[in-house]
């Protein structure tokens, strides 16, 4: 298969475009590289063992969009392309609508236009919202997500469940990422954060080399068995091989398609911290910190629904996920700048 992969030069999209290459399929990316790199873009593809054209353009950008898929026989688009940072999202909301909800349609336009209608989408287990007890199975209903980067996923899971439903030619899959973590096992790929982190495992990692003074545990009064919030997190090449298994499957089904990713169990803030110490062979200094608005106390998956329909389960464990990290962290410590 040819694949359009949108924000292909990002965190997620480049471990994708790896193991779609190792798979043998073509790849084509496209990203305005507003929170990506063509380093990355570059080093997927080496490890990947493929050439891969990098498009850097926008998906709000109707008529690039229709250029590149007549010059690109495309089978297939996984849409990773989207902005992602929460609390800019509280800050900025008519830009997060904006370019990842427009974005999407103007995406969707496009593709309907030319018959490209096999769609992998990266949502978010934050459409199920704080309600349900765990673990968050897809026959959940949705939720209110607390924050408008969470809204913006449950649009799109909504626009595109429309869409599927007015023309059966859609054949969607909707991943619902719990927490993506690691890096590929290479060292060459990783997550590369631009300013302070906002998630765990990269300030993790900035402050075991030395770059952060000290992790701000953010609330030690949880009802969880230490007091910390507690995450299904789960490393990125086992979230891109889901992807791929999802590609797959989606020949096989018609309409949207919604799919967990997750491990099915969860870690707490310390239990993260200490297994970064183990796999760094240093402290990691933490200190607690008031709760973080918006933030649940606990969640985690119930993947089986991905496991019996794909095929699919993760593979690697959290000292894999913090090696990972770490290998990439030391040999990359600006990340790819
Ligand atoms: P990322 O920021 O590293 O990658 C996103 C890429 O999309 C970036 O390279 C960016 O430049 C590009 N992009 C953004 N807007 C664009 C636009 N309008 N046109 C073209 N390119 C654009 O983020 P990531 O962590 O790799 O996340 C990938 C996707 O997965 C996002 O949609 C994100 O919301 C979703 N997701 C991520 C997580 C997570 O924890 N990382 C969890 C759930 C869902
Ligand atoms: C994990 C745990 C924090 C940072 C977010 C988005 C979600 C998805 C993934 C995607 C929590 C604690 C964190 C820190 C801390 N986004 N923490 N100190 O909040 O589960 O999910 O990223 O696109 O939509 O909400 O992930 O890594 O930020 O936090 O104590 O400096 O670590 O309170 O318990 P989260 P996270």
């Amino acid at each position: 298969m040819k694949v359009l992969v949108t924000g292909g030069a990002g965190y997620i999209g480049s471990h994708a475009v790896v193991v779609l290459l190792e798979a043998g399929h073509q790849v084509v990316v496209l990203d305005n590289l507003a929170n990506g790199s063509a380093e990355a873009v570059a080093r997927a593809a080496e490890l990947g063992g493929g050439a891969v054209p990098l498009i850097e353009g926008d998906i709000r950008d109707r008529p690039l969009l229709d250029r590149v898929f007549s010059e690109h026989t495309c089978d297939a688009v996984m849409h990773f392309a989207g902005l992602k940072a929460v609390g800019e999202s509280v800050e900025q909301p008519l830009r997060y609508f904006e370019n990842n909800v427009a974005g999407t349609l103007t995406l969707c336009q496009a593709m309907a236009q030319t018959g490209v209608t096999r769609l992998v989408f990266s949502s978010s287990a934050t459409v199920y919202g704080d309600e349900h007890p765990l673990p968050w199975h897809e026959g959940l209903p949705t939720g209110t997500p607390s924050n408008p980067y969470g809204r913006s996923k449950l649009m799109v899971e909504q626009v595109l469940a429309d869409l599927a439903a007015a023309d059966e030619r859609w054949q969607i899959g909707i991943l619902r990422y719990f927490n993506p973590v690691g890096a590929h096992e290479s060292g060459r790929l990783g997550e590369s954060p631009r300013g302070i982190p906002n998630n765990l495992v990269p300030y993790i990692a900035q402050v075991a080399t030395g770059r952060r003074e000290s992790l701000a545990v953010y609330g030690n009064d949880y009802p969880t068995p230490d007091g910390t919030g507690v995450r299904d997190y789960l490393h990125v090449m086992d979230l891109v091989e889901g992807h791929l298994a999802a590609l797959q499957a989606l020949g096989r089904r018609q309409g949207v398609n919604v799919w967990n990713l997750g491990t099915g169990r969860g870690y707490s803030v310390l239990e993260m911290v200490r297994a970064f110490e183990q796999a760094c062979g240093s402290k990691v200094a933490y200190h607690f910190a008031p709760r973080r608005e918006g933030d649940v106390a606990s969640c985690w998956a119930d993947p089986s629904k991905a496991r019996e329909e794909l095929g699919w389960q993760t593979r690697r464990h959290l000292a894999a996920m913090m090696a990972d990290t770490w290998r990439w962290q030391q040999a990359n410590p600006e990340g790819y700048t």
